[in-house]
């Protein structure tokens, strides 16, 4: 078993636990029952959680426990979710099944599916705007900052905007190499980015440690989508919980579709290297992060 899989199922763990204490309370706050459902549905009880343990460990780093950094952690992951229930939408990728179980448009129906994505989007800021996230405003105020400029145009939702406009549409000579990455490093970069960084300003490290735990997060980004379109073109829906074989049927833009599996793969594996390499300030402390970047070469999930 590598050393890696342990530290991501306790992240993990830790992260189910705070989380569904979070919307354990939304009852009394008033929210309507129905919508808490759906809530719970995109939230609970699945998942790899790889974001919120990036923000742990990379916290880590700079002596701060996990508990103290754990509402940063629940708040990039309810962001994570939210993307993943709209991603699924028939206006998007049209999918059905997320995480072994149906998607939340599927189980609850569309508009409660975007009022979901919503609800989870005003979550995550709250979270990580409250004084539980850190006790200094200032690092409160940044962590905000970090966060809504991932999640935004300038991140996700512009490679989301990317991504759907790429779709049989791009001429191969528009969908190179490097339009894919840009792609890629916006609509799942920015967001694996974003969870290194804020571990970086909960440790409030110097701006050296910082730039390099965002030259890791930048690469191990672009990564993990990279394993992630490869394992639509060669995983099964039931390793995987999604169903796969849709991104060369809606003819998405990925490297696997311009190059290949195999350079798609060698890729990776430059990606994966450049990933480990920018950890090099921080030494043996991290080797949980080190075997992080090296597990997208291997995933099957
Ligand atoms: C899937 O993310 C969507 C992408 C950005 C590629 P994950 O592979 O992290 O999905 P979960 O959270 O483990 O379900
Ligand atoms: C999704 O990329 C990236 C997001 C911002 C949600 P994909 O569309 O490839 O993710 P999956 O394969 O549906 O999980
Ligand atoms: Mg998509
Ligand atoms: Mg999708
Ligand atoms: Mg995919």
């Amino acid at each position: 078993m590598p050393p890696f899989d342990p530290a991501l199922r306790d992240a993990a763990t830790l992260v189910e636990a705070r989380l569904a204490a979070i919307l354990a309370k939304e009852p009394d706050r008033g929210s309507p029952p129905r919508l808490i459902d759906a809530m719970r549905h995109a939230v609970l009880g699945g998942g790899k959680r790889f974001r919120p343990f990036l923000v742990l460990e990379s916290a880590q780093l700079f002596g701060v426990s996990p508990q103290a950094a754990i509402d940063a952690a629940a708040a990039i992951e309810c962001i994570h979710c939210y993307s993943l229930v709209h991603d699924d939408m028939p206006a998007m990728d049209n999918d059905e099944l997320r995480r072994g179980r149906p998607t939340v448009w599927k189980a609850f129906g569309e508009w409660s599916a975007i009022l979901v994505g919503d609800g989870l989007q005003a979550l995550a800021f709250e979270l990580v705007s409250a004084p539980s996230a850190h006790s200094d405003p200032a690092v409160r105020a940044e962590l905000v900052h970090t966060l809504a400029i991932a999640s935004g145009s300038p991140g996700m939702v512009g490679g989301q905007a990317l991504d759907l406009e790429a779709e049989n549409s791009l001429p191969a000579s528009v969908a190179d190499v490097a339009h894919i990455t840009r792609l890629q490093s916006m609509k799942t970069g920015a967001l694996i980015r974003a969870a290194c960084e804020m571990g970086a300003i909960a440790g409030q490290a110097s701006p050296d440690q910082r730039a390099a735990l965002v030259r890791y997060g930048e690469a191990l980004g672009v990564a993990f989508q990279i394993s992630d379109d490869l394992l639509d073109a060669e995983g099964s829906a039931a390793d995987v919980g999604k169903a796969t074989g849709k991104d060369a049927a809606a003819g998405k833009a990925t490297l696997v579709s311009l190059l290949g599996i195999a350079d798609a793969r060698r890729h990776l594996d430059t990606t994966v290297q450049a990933a480990v390499d920018a950890l090099a300030p921080f030494g043996a402390k991290a080797d949980v992060l080190r075997e992080a970047a090296r597990f997208m070469g291997r995933r099957d999930s």
